[in-house]
């Protein structure tokens, strides 16, 4: 786009906002901060003092903010413009149309019109000119994170459903929506001080002053943060989400990420779901949290590969194996070496075969606190779904210690819950159950 482009579809905005048009030094700030320009040099061209060129380009970001219902400031302004296409939604496309408000397309806003608005555009594009007029308002609302300014997901679920492939299939396709994107493992448990230096010194590489703070980093530049493995940092053998000693200020970081205004965005991946974020998400809130199922008849993909047979009975392993991909994979070898690909084979034994997969079912279990292991342990008793009542009538855990060990076993994914009219109920995956059966009974 060129900067008179810029200029005019500013100019447009501003008009439509307050029926005055840009000024000189509006104009003068929007043209070099398109031209990459800092405040002192865009101050030095406009012969103005910064502080007053400060003063009239935060009021300009708030008005063309407001407008645009995001967050529009001075390092974010190039890019959302060249990401944007804005349109002017309105019931009428002729010269008086009113301005209803302006909305996010794609990269290539053809693609999202009807065919009669096409041509209706057509028409109009070649009596007006050149602006671009697009009925956008059916266009479903972005996925995740996309379009959004300040915004923290958790994306939790069970070790191998796919949480790191998922988020790595996602970097390519929002890249450009970023200045940085910074993928971090807490694999090795750093502290909150460590990782956060190693952020800054990330993202102040190409910057010509090294801010304070991490979260002044973020207000300045858009930045994608991934955080992977967040687990590690909780506490195991006790009810989940509960940092580790010396780890507590993580979660006073996620609160101010998820509270203060900037302009980046964080993704959290975990098995458990930390609880200051629980209290944090909501509809409208910046905080939101996506709990990855496993595959569904895709998965199918992994048994040809692996050159399964039976192509029938797919359907019965992957809901076994609740579609994790991880699990499918090992499962599907097993089946290939010990039963040359016949699943009826393997599906004829009536216990369920783990395998390899027990070391990797242990890795979470043995996370799980004394009340979660008694409640497992008596739920893969059970060959149906049960009420908590039920529970707590065969436990000897208080009613408290049994709805925390409950809830906290769902943080984790590893019960699932059922509903029967107006009940709850609940019960354990198959895997879990075999599992359980294999092990903690076996001790006891
Ligand atoms: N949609 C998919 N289709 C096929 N394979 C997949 C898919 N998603 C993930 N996988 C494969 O499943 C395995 C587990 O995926 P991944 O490592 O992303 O799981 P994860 O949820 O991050 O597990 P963990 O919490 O243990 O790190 C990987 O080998 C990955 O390639
Ligand atoms: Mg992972």
């Amino acid at each position: 786009m060129e900067v008179q482009e810029v200029l005019k579809l500013a100019d447009d905005i501003i008009f439509s906002q307050t029926g005055k048009h840009l000024d000189n030094l509006q104009e003068g700030i929007l043209r070099g901060t398109w031209q990459r320009q800092k405040y002192p040099e865009i101050a030095k061209t406009c012969y103005r003092s910064e502080a007053h060129v400060k003063k009239v380009a935060s009021k300009l970001w708030k008005l063309l903010s407001e407008t645009l219902g995001e967050d529009i400031n001075q390092s974010n302004f190039r890019y959302t413009v060249e990401r944007w296409q804005l349109s002017i939604v309105s019931s009428h496309f002729g010269d008086n149309a009113q301005v209803g408000k302006f909305k996010v397309c794609g990269n290539n806003p053809e693609s999202l019109e009807t065919p009669n608005l096409k041509k209706q555009n057509q028409e109009t594009s070649s009596k007006t000119q050149p602006k671009q007029r697009l009925d956008l308002s059916d266009t479903p609302e972005p996925n995740l994170f996309y379009n959004r300014t300040s915004e923290l997901t958790t994306l939790n679920g069970l070790s191998g459903i796919g949480k790191t492939a998922l988020t790595l299939q996602l970097i390519p396709e929002i890249q450009h929506e970023f200045d940085y994107i910074i993928y971090r493992s807490l694999r090795n448990c750093p502290t909150l001080k460590t990782l956060q230096t190693n952020l800054i010194k990330f993202v102040s590489q190409q910057q010509e002053i090294e801010l304070p703070s991490l979260i002044e980093h973020l207000r300045s530049s858009r930045c994608l943060i991934i955080l992977d493995d967040l687990q590690t940092i909780f506490t195991p053998r006790q009810l989940a989400g509960h940092y580790q000693p010396g780890y507590e200020n993580y979660g006073t970081f996620f609160k101010q990420l998820a509270e203060s205004s900037h302009n980046s965005c964080l993704i959290l991946l975990s098995w458990e779901k930390p609880r200051e974020i629980a209290a944090l998400e909501g509809e409208n809130r910046p905080c939101k949290s996506l709990q990855l199922n496993g595959l569904g008849a895709e998965a199918g993909e992994i048994f040809r590969e692996k050159r399964l047979a039976e192509e029938e009975k797919w359907s019965q392993l992957i809901d076994l194996y609740r579609g994790n991909p991880l699990w499918l994979n090992i499962i599907a070898t097993m089946i290939q070496d010990l039963f040359g690909g016949s699943v009826s084979e393997f599906l004829s034994y009536d216990t369920l075969f783990l395998g390899d997969l027990e070391s990797l079912l242990h890795q979470q279990c043995d996370r799980l606190s004394e009340s979660e292991k008694q409640v497992i342990s008596w739920l893969a008793s059970e060959a149906e779904p049960v009420e908590i009542s039920k529970i707590s009538a065969n436990l000897e855990l208080s009613p408290s210690a049994l709805l925390q060990a409950v809830q906290s076993l769902g943080r984790r994914l590893l019960i699932e819950k059922v509903k029967q009219g107006e009940k709850t109920l609940f019960t354990l995956q198959p895997v879990f159950i075999e599992y359980v059966k294999n092990q903690f009974l076996k001790v006891g």
